[in-house]
């Protein structure tokens, strides 16, 4: 089934000169850019983003480190996206991700938040977090 699932590529990645070397991995694999865009990530667009951690310890400093620079948002579609682009990521804690995979090859092992980007979950956080960064009229 195709879907759309969204991306960020965070300040690690941005600062690392990696936004190519990861739009390209996705691209390989056969997911379609359909949506992207640089943007300055705000308190209220985080706290909208990430409500589910507002009361983790780690919540302030994920905020901090999410406006460390500008980032890219994006959108990807294809077949099964919001699972195949999380296996492409490998999971969160970049120590833990094998290599090959996006993180395991670029996060760093030795700092959890900095693992380059993020990826929608699921179905319905893929929805609501695709319509939180674009109108219809951005998506192509
Ligand atoms: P992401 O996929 O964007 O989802 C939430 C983010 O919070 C996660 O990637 C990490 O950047 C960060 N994160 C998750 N768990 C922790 C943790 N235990 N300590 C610090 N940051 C975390």
């Amino acid at each position: 089934m195709s879907e759309k699932t969204l991306i960020i590529l965070k300040p690690d990645c941005m600062k690392k000169n990696l936004a190519g070397t990861v739009l390209a991995r996705f691209e390989s694999a056969g997911l379609r850019i359909v949506a992207c865009k640089m943007i300055r990530m705000t308190d209220a667009l985080l706290r909208e983003h990430y409500s589910h951690l507002v009361d983790k310890p780690f919540f302030g400093g994920l905020c901090d480190f999410m406006k460390e620079c500008p980032v890219i948002v994006g959108v990807l579609q294809g077949e099964n996206a919001i699972a195949r682009v999380r296996e492409l990521l490998g999971p969160t804690n970049s120590a833990l991700a094998p290599a090959g995979t996006i993180r395991g090859d670029f996060g760093d092992k030795a700092n959890i938040t900095c693992n380059i980007c993020h990826a929608s979950d699921g179905a319905e956080a893929a929805a609501a977090e695709v319509a939180r960064f674009f109108c219809e009229n951005e998506i192509f």
